[in-house]
């Protein structure tokens, strides 16, 4: 079988997708020898170990917990449902209709604002990596003066989190976000238990489920998983499904024309490009699966990248295409396409139909206030990340809104 790239070389960051096609087609279950973990890449395997418990997500102690906590991703059976009930209203319903949809697009008017008389911008630098970390900063009702601090802490806790070659400095750094956060939040908790607002913040105070309610250590936890699960992915979907579109400019046309459009341009975003690409399970038991067995106790990757691009599942999966009908979406909650950009069972994102009102609205809002959209001349973008992935830069041009 053809020698397929380590997933920490440069060849692998350089190209991903053509060594996902030699793992799904010549060794669908690989041992990493560096790190010990077991990769899967075909689209039932990956669906399978999001879905079968025997797949726990116990490894996320010690992946995530130096820079969050304990939060719910590393919880399991009842105590994780209970801990996500409280959780989850406020990312549905009325709560994201009526208190955050107006959030989402300040945020998103304010930095238009700031490029759409210049005739050039960086879409990735000046909108989506600013983007959804100030929606969240403003949903959990922090104070204006403290976003630059908000947006360094992320920077941060991004830095810790794809940190492959365990640089000291970022470890450490991640460290004192930790502890930083804790000291900034803590106060914040206390005013908001005494005197609630219309918020995020104070909204997970009050939650309760089963007489359960969240310590001020939990909300600290769950708001800095928010930094990353919440704003890097959203940042890179944006990212994402802008260099998509620019790369097909009849598809982009069509989109600018039909607006109905944006909900299958992110669902085909997030199959073709998803920001997340590898998730990491653990195996409570030996499994079988990809035609060999796993031991019980190992450290599992799922490539949903990979998964994705499998021509099992779709049909010419290396092609961006928005009109094609094999992605299955639903008409209520497209966002819950099948893919498996947000994975699927108990952890199946719980920020997913906020993602798509973020989307919606900023992707609405960038086109109807940048006429004739396109690429910087000469610019191709480069995609870059492991873990996480999206376009470096985005620098376009358009014509400039008259001051
Ligand atoms: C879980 C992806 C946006 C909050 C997840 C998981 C994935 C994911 C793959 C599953 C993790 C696992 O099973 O180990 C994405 C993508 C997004 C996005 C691709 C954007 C396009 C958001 C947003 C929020 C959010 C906007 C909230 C502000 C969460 C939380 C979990 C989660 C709290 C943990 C759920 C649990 O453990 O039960 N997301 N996410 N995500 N996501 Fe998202």
């Amino acid at each position: 079988a053809p020698q397929v790239p380590d997933i920490l070389s440069p060849a692998f960051a350089a190209d991903p997708y053509s060594a996902y096609r030699l793992m799904r087609e010549h060794a669908p279950l690989i041992r990493h020898e560096a790190t010990g973990s077991y990769l899967l890449s075909r689209y039932a395997d990956v669906e399978r170990a999001f879905k079968d418990p025997v797949f726990t997500t116990d490894n996320y102690g010690w992946q995530v917990e130096p820079v969050h906590g304990r939060t719910i991703l590393q919880l399991s059976g009842r105590e994780h449902a209970v801990r996500r009930a409280l959780v989850a209203p406020a990312f549905r319903g009325v709560d994201l209709r009526e208190r955050f949809l107006p959030v989402i697009e300040r945020n998103a008017r304010e930095l238009l604002d700031g490029f759409r008389e210049d005739g050039e911008a960086d879409l990735v630098g000046q909108f989506a990596t600013r983007f959804p970390v100030g929606v969240i900063a403003d949903m959990l009702g922090l104070d204006r003066a403290d976003h630059a601090r908000f947006h360094g802490w992320y920077t941060s806790v991004i830095a810790f989190l794809g940190n492959l070659s365990g640089d000291p400095e970022v470890t450490a750094a991640g460290e004192r976000t930790r502890v930083e956060f804790a000291e900034y939040l803590f106060p914040v908790i206390a005013a908001r238990r005494e005197n609630p607002g219309d918020d995020l913040l104070s909204a997970l105070c009050a939650a309760e489920v089963d007489g359960t309610r969240m310590s001020d250590e939990d909300i600290k936890a769950f708001c800095s998983l928010l930094l990353a699960a919440g704003g890097e992915t959203t940042d890179k979907a944006v990212a994402s499904l802008f260099a998509n579109l620019l790369a097909h400019p009849e598809q982009l046309a069509a989109v600018r024309a039909d607006r109905t459009l944006v909900d299958r341009a992110f669902a085909e975003t997030l199959r073709y490009t998803p920001p997340v690409h590898m998730i990491m399970r653990q195996t409570a038991a030996d499994v079988d699966i990809a035609g060999g067995t796993i031991p019980g106790g190992s450290t599992v990757t799922c490539l949903i990248g990979a998964a994705n691009r499998d021509a099992d599942r779709y049909a010419h999966p290396d092609t961006f295409d928005i009109f094609r009908d094999d992605l299955t979406t639903t008409r209520a909650f497209s966002a819950a396409a099948d893919h498996l950009a947000f994975a699927l069972g108990r952890h199946f994102c719980v920020g997913a139909l906020l993602a798509r009102a973020e989307v919606e609205t900023g992707v609405n809002l960038l086109l109807d206030a940048l006429p004739d959209l396109r690429l910087a001349p000469g610019h191709t973008p480069q995609e870059r990340g492991v873990f996480t992935r999206g376009p470096a830069r985005l620098p376009v041009r358009f014509t400039p809104a008259s001051r």
